[in-house]
């Protein structure tokens, strides 16, 4: 989705800052950018269609203490110049992440008053609402402009007669940075500088006034409240890419060390007695999220009908949210997010809760939207994942999951497996060449299927997820006992059927599809840890053979293996990885 920035310094040029800071968070969209900066000749505006870079030159000619920017991913209104934030109206320009639902009536009303519209999005109308009832209270004309909105909105205001930001939130995320060289605001902690030490989180509804030397906080009445200082530390930052190509590959070679320090937090951090209880006395289990994260409990609910005698069942969140389940005070839910944002989890778990489930949040970001609806939270320790396709996170989201699911037997145990996956997925990485043959294939196919049987095939759906939103291959992942049932008509010499076979129990079933597709002239890769099936298989285009792993351990490993081939795949037909088209990493719209 879109993301805000902002920054009151007490030393520096903030339109640099916002500048860089926009680089950092352009992983939130990347249709257009824009930055407005308060100067001694007064409040200056430049925005660009395209990629944060296409603004550079223009902000580099700007200085000044107070600034605000915007990344953008459009939704109402094309990817142009035109549409690019900061948006500005008499003494105002506003960045605004979220959408304005009722924008239509309100335009309408603003039209018939005179106003005079310069772009085609929703956000415009809070300006013009802005300029229309300021009439020298600051506070007042932006109480009674959010007063008037339905949406979301988390909002950075400038006003020529004030020396900082006014910043707002109601259902998109926004947080206040706090360090020596003034005052920031940012959708995320990921993207802060460097220099921030301690950040306050607005609740919705908060209306907040910015300066370089602090920040006050006001409910939607007015009154002041005081909002806590939490300390962030440099780990939680996007330290850049390092010696790595793309954040793609750097977060691939980051996912051994999610899962160690996704095993320490959880002994260090978590309430464990108490998350004991809540999985011994739960009626059911519902895991829910959206994306990669729905993903990560389609592999997890094998860890709980393994070990944990509970039922347990995946739903996607943007569903769940419209088709309410029966709900028990003793049905526990797993709310799966990296961000801890994404609108569709986070209102699904909110209603789950209303209805009396307890709810746990599995999430890579604290103070994060989903940590306040939460009872209870654990910790996914991936640091900042920046590539817009999730990868370290998944890997972690499996770790904290299958902990979970180990509670009420032998979570020691657990633990010592999830660090010898560690390892496995150490030995995979120093040794992935099988990742080029496949790839090689895979980019001079027309569709690439993947196929699994068990835990298997949840890792094919996310292998499937992982090639298309990077590599734009048409792909999709299904399990190897229903190509008879449909996918087969589609195999021809231009498919590649992707047969990923870890289950030893299964393996079997598992051969046998690979038969069925070469015998329509499919081509066919296989990559297992077995060495048996390795052995069966070697007519096939490519065989990689990972480092072998007992069946629920397996995804740590294969999913490394085919996060690899997506990224080797998008990366020899030319696309960006990390900045895949059409996506955004955080989804805080419906
Ligand atoms: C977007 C991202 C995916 C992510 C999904 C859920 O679609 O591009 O990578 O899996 O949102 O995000 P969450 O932050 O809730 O895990």
């Amino acid at each position: 989705m879109c993301g805000i920035i902002g920054a009151a310094l007490r030393r520096g040029n903030a339109a640099a800052e916002v500048y860089e800071g926009l680089e950092r968070l352009e992983y939130r969209g990347y249709d257009s950018a824009g930055l407005s900066v308060r100067t001694d000749g007064g409040t200056v505006t430049v925005k660009r269609g395209g990629r944060v870079a296409n603004l550079k030159e223009s902000a580099a000619e700007l200085c000044g203490g107070v600034a605000i920017g915007h990344t953008r991913w459009a939704t109402h209104g094309e990817p142009s110049d035109r549409n690019a934030h900061p948006h500005v109206a008499g003494k105002f320009s506003i960045v605004h992440n979220g959408i304005i639902e009722n924008y239509r009536e309100l335009k309408d009303e603003l039209l018939q008053s005179g106003a005079e519209f310069a772009s085609d999005t929703d956000s415009e109308v809070i300006v013009r609402l802005l300029d229309k009832y300021y009439s020298g209270d600051l506070l007042a004309a932006v109480a009674k402009t959010v007063g008037r909105l339905k949406g979301s909105y988390a909002l950075g205001i400038l006003c020529e007669d004030f020396d900082g930001i006014v910043a707002v939130k109601y259902k998109s995320p926004v947080v206040a940075g706090f360090g020596e060289k003034g005052v920031t605001l940012c959708s995320d902690i990921p993207a802060l500088p460097e220099w921030v030490t301690s950040v306050s989180v607005p609740e919705d509804g908060d209306i907040v006034l910015i300066s370089a030397q602090s920040a006050s906080f006001y409910d939607g009445g007015l009154q002041s409240v005081n909002r806590v200082r939490l300390p962030v530390f440099a780990g939680q930052f996007n330290g850049g890419t390092g010696d790595y190509p793309h954040y793609m590959l750097k977060e691939i070679h980051e996912t051994a060390a999610t899962v160690r320090d996704t095993c320490d937090a959880f002994f260090r951090n978590v309430d464990v007695k108490r998350l004991t209880e809540y999985v011994r006395n739960a009626d059911r289990i519902i895991m829910t999220g959206c994306g990669t994260a729905y993903n990560a409990g389609l592999a997890a609910r094998r860890f709980f009908s393994d070990k944990c005698r509970v039922f347990c069942q995946v739903e996607i969140a943007s569903e769940l949210r419209y088709s309410p389940v029966h709900i028990t005070g003793s049905t526990l839910v797993l709310a799966i997010s990296q961000s801890g944002e994404t609108a569709d989890t986070v209102e699904a778990v909110s209603a789950l809760k209303e209805a009396g489930a307890r709810v746990v949040a599995v999430t890579n970001c604290g103070y994060s939207a989903i940590t306040r609806v939460a009872h209870m939270v654990v910790p996914v320790c991936a640091g900042a994942e920046v590539c817009v396709a999730a990868t370290k996170s998944y890997i972690g989201q499996l770790a904290a999951l299958y902990l979970i699911s180990r509670l009420t037997a032998d979570v020691f145990t657990a633990r010592s497996e999830l660090l010898s996956a560690g390892e496995k997925i150490a030995e995979l990485l120093k040794d992935n060449g099988g990742a080029d043959k496949i790839a090689e294939i895979c980019a001079e196919s027309s569709a690439v299927f993947f196929l699994g049987r068990g835990i298997d095939y949840a890792v094919a759906v996310e292998a499937s997820l992982k090639l298309k939103e990077i590599s734009y291959i048409f792909s999709d992942g299904y399990p190897a006992g229903e190509l008879k049932h449909g996918t087969l008509a589609l195999i021809d010499d231009n498919t590649l059927s992707v047969i990923i076979i870890c289950d030893e129990s299964l393996s079997e079933k598992c051969e046998n599809a690979a038969c069925q597709v070469t015998s329509r002239k499919g081509k066919v890769a296989v990559i297992t840890c077995l060495d048996g099936a390795a052995d069966k298989l070697q007519d096939v285009a490519a065989v990689w053979k990972i480092p072998e792993c007992e069946a629920n351990l397996s995804p740590f490993v294969s999913a490394v293996a085919l996060q690899l081939v997506a990224y080797k795949t998008a990366v020899s037909l030319g696309r960006d990885p990390d900045k895949p088209r059409n996506l955004a990493k955080s989804v805080t719209v419906e």
